[in-house]
């Protein structure tokens, strides 16, 4: 059976390790949207190109061949996974994200690989826009400090130098732009199940998303 599921949230929430890990169990391609922002964020920023360069953006994101093995993300050829998730990168995506001809772009390439695949999709506007007949849709959340906490404990772990008040500020500004922005505002879609993870480990929200994916199999 050919399924298609949706992980929205807020950054930080843990949507790409719990993605990851129920994508594998059931033999789902994962596909981390982020990271495609991410990677026209990082070669725009390589380029010189600024997010009001509309039509020059359009033209890079054209150029682009992007594609995961397993969940690195490759763009022309390069494998852009570490370098997309460093706090400059971070610091700028919502930027480019909130540009509706480079949403729409993504949009595309994203819906043309969920009807070749069964896949695991998250992102901010994947129940609410790329994958508007999701087989199953799931909200995750967690409060800004503990998500703040998440990223500064990942990031230390990859021995980069951050401190714990700046994520959090970065978070809660993310957060912002996100919900505030015009083309596609991280929501909630109406039919998209809520879990709080602040008080539920990651174990524990795989169980929690198999129970309703057994659901569907049986
Ligand atoms: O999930 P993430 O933190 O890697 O996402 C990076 C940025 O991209 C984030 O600021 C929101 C944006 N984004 C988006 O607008 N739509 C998506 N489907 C995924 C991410």
């Amino acid at each position: 059976m050919k399924m298609s599921i949706a992980i929205d949230g807020p950054a930080g929430a843990g949507k790409s390790t719990i993605a990851k890990i129920v994508g594998e169990k059931y033999n789902l391609m994962y596909i981390n949207t982020g990271a495609m922002y991410r990677a026209v964020t990082l070669c725009a920023m390589n380029e010189g190109i600024n997010p009001d360069q509309v039509k020059e953006l359009c033209e890079l994101v054209d150029s682009l061949e992007m594609h995961f093995e397993k969940e690195n993300l490759i763009v022309n050829g390069v494998d852009v996974t570490s370098e997309i998730t460093m706090p400059l990168i971070s610091n700028n995506v919502s930027k480019y994200a909130a540009i509706p001809e480079i949403r729409a772009k993504l949009v595309e390439l994203q819906r043309s690989i969920s009807k070749k695949y069964s896949v695991i999709m998250d992102g901010r506007d994947i129940g609410t826009v790329v994958l508007i007949n999701a087989d199953l849709k799931f909200f995750l959340t967690a409060s800004a400090e503990e998500r703040a906490r998440r990223r500064y404990e990942e990031l230390r772990t990859r021995e980069i130098e951050v401190d714990y008040e700046t994520i959090l500020n970065d978070i809660i500004k993310r957060d912002y732009m996100d919900t505030h922005r015009e083309a596609d505002p991280l929501t909630k879609a109406a039919d998209a199940i809520e879990i709080n993870s602040s008080n539920v480990d990651i174990n524990g929200v795989v169980d929690i998303i198999s129970t309703y994916i057994d659901g569907i199999l049986n």
